[in-house]
């Protein structure tokens, strides 16, 4: 071969590439010319018989046919990707990506998986019980009087005479004690409904997490106190105090109403706790008597506390909401900064 009969292939080969008129006709004349079998590779293996005098040349002008006949490809190519772009949408390789947005577990359901491994450490597994109660178990077995104004159609809603959307979790105590002996050491977190008006801190359909421990030996309120005084420091930090207030509540004797210091002013007293220093987060006390009688427990035998949180308000204190609404309204700008 010489250097004649190389430009005539090189010639060739240019008006092949500018025939094309789709990829597919594109990629056969790029193979034709430098696939494996190729032109153009096989005229650079020729290379080696040329002679010694006339091989510089020859190489130049076989890269350069290289070159040339790579840029006709190319702009063949580009051609028909902008013919194509006229005629309909084209895709736009060099527009950045779109990433799908991810969720993130929303703030109510983070304070339940919180507080749930926050008792699991000290032996409390996660009770379940159903939304849809009877009065049984989320009265009568509480110790509730026939009478209590919480019964009244005013504050519970009722399906019918004798079911009702439970109006606390502490009908799931009753519930795993009998259907188990003692000990028994769980927490019930779950969806509880009342007759009441949305504002900023009530809601008709809010969260409570239920706490349970009955033994076969003593317990005492000072247990209590101490759980809670744990479970206070895990879940708001360090130097959070817990005081107990007298209160009453059917199922437990004697009752208590629990506060943690506040945690916007640290105790000193602001508007939030009115001034007072504290927050109150929780009810609790020691089981009534005439509950275990309801399960079948002995009175005499055993001994336990329980207490009850309100998951939104532990949410709103940990995380400094200031209306309860927020976190039903699905608003992504409220959700997204819990992610
Ligand atoms: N069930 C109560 C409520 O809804 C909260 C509560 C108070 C639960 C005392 C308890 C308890 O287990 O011992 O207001």
């Amino acid at each position: 071969m010489n250097l004649e009969e190389l430009e005539k292939l090189k010639a060739e080969s240019i008006a092949a590439a500018q025939g094309a008129t789709d990829a597919a006709a594109i990629e056969q004349v790029r193979i034709r010319y430098l696939g494996r079998n190729g032109l153009i590779p096989a005229v650079m293996k020729q290379l080696r018989d040329v002679p010694a005098v006339e091989r510089p040349a020859f190489g130049k002008a076989a890269n350069a046919w290289r070159t040339a006949f790579e840029a006709t490809l190319r702009e063949r190519t580009d051609a028909l990707a902008g013919a194509g772009e006229a005629a309909g949408p084209a895709f736009d390789f060099t527009l950045p990506g779109r990433w799908p947005q991810a969720g993130s577990i929303h703030p109510l359901s983070q304070v339940v998986s919180e507080v749930a491994r926050i008792f699991a450490r000290i032996g409390f597994t996660v009770a379940d019980g159903p939304d849809i109660e009877n009065r049984f178990n989320n009265f009568t077995a509480l110790n509730t009087a026939p009478h209590h104004p919480s019964m009244d159609q005013s504050d519970t809603l009722w399906l019918d005479d004798d079911l009702l959307l439970r109006t606390q979790t502490s009908p799931v105590q009753i519930r795993a004690m009998m259907a188990r002996k003692p000990p028994v050491r769980i927490i019930c977190p779950g969806r509880t409904y009342r007759r009441d008006t949305m504002d900023v801190t009530h809601s008709a359909n809010f969260h409570q997490i239920e706490g349970l421990y009955v033994d076969t030996k003593p317990v005492s309120l000072a247990d209590l106190k101490a759980t809670l005084a744990y479970f206070a420091r895990e879940m708001m930090g360090e130097g959070v105090g817990v005081r107990f207030r007298p209160h009453f509540f059917p199922f437990t004797e004697p009752s208590v109403e629990v506060d943690f210091t506040c945690h916007v002013c640290g105790g000193k007293g602001c508007r939030v706790c009115k001034q007072s220093g504290w927050i109150e987060v929780a009810g609790a006390g020691m089981v009534d008597p005439r509950v275990y009688r309801h399960v079948g427990y002995d009175p005499e035998k055993v001994w336990g506390f329980a207490f009850g949180f309100g998951v939104e308000r532990i949410a709103m204190i940990k995380f400094g909401v200031p209306d309860i609404r927020y976190f039903y309204e699905n608003d992504l700008r409220f959700l997204e900064q819990f992610a």
